[in-house]
């Protein structure tokens, strides 16, 4: 069985999957941290890896980039694939002045200005959130590793080149920590399917400071974040 993004058999998808953006970053997390990797996809270059970790079986894949990529391959990694826990390892602009370069967020709700939630025919906005056991879970292997994180919402934004170049600054007086483009679908496909999601994240540039890593540092700043998501699984 296969969907169209997809050509994974069932079986080949551990139940915990961690999403970076970047299908490149997920091969690297498997060459770098997992053991009897195996690939599991190929379709468009989204590239999927199942592997062990400390002797669990855990999977990594690209989700792409924006809500509506990670909106399809989560939603096709729980409904076909029974994937339970989706855990985003990703990277974010900060909204706040006390989020340096490398920080630690995790997200423990994500709002939007996508329209992504329109399909569920609620009568109001819905309030993405993480699920509390993946969350406390990062926060106690943060604490007892000594990483720092920031617990708070986030703005999960279909917008990365806004034409009004002060919107960011509304978001943050709302006490959003920081923004990406993915978290909120992530978080609605796992509420709807009743099944947990996380999304952690790495400062990579602020909005506050206009500091920023370059692409080549991104790919290798992101030891915390990882060393938070392993320790959920183990
Ligand atoms: N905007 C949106 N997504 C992002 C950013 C940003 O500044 N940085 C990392 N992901």
């Amino acid at each position: 069985m296969s969907t169209a993004h997809n050509n994974a058999n069932i079986g080949d998808i551990a139940e915990t999957v961690l999403l970076p953006g970047d299908p490149l970053r997920a091969k690297y997390i498997a060459d770098t941290f997992l053991e009897d990797v195996v690939q599991f996809n190929t379709v468009r270059n989204m590239f999927g890896y199942t592997g062990t970790y400390k002797g669990k079986k855990v999977s990594v894949m690209g989700s792409g980039m924006g809500i509506p990529s990670i909106g399809i391959y989560s939603f096709e990694l729980i409904h076909e694939y029974g994937v339970k826990n989706l855990i985003r390892v990703g990277s974010c602009g900060a909204y706040n002045d006390k989020l340096e370069l490398y920080d630690i967020i995790l997200a423990i709700g994500a709002s939007t200005n996508s329209n992504y939630a329109s399909q569920y025919n609620l009568n109001g906005t819905y309030s993405a959130t993480a699920s509390w056991e993946l969350l406390s879970k990062a926060k106690n292997v943060a604490d007892e590793k000594g990483i720092e994180t920031h617990v708070g919402n986030i703005l999960s934004s279909d917008i990365f080149y806004n034409a009004d170049s002060d919107a960011w600054k509304r978001w943050a007086d709302m006490g959003i920590l920081g923004v990406e483009m993915e978290a909120y679908a992530l978080y609605c496909n796992a509420a709807k399917a009743g099944i947990n999601a996380l999304t952690i994240l790495t400062v990579s540039d602020s909005l506050v400071t206009q500091k920023e890593t370059t692409p080549e540092e991104r790919q290798n700043s992101f030891s915390k974040m990882m060393e938070i998501a392993l320790g959920i699984i183990e």
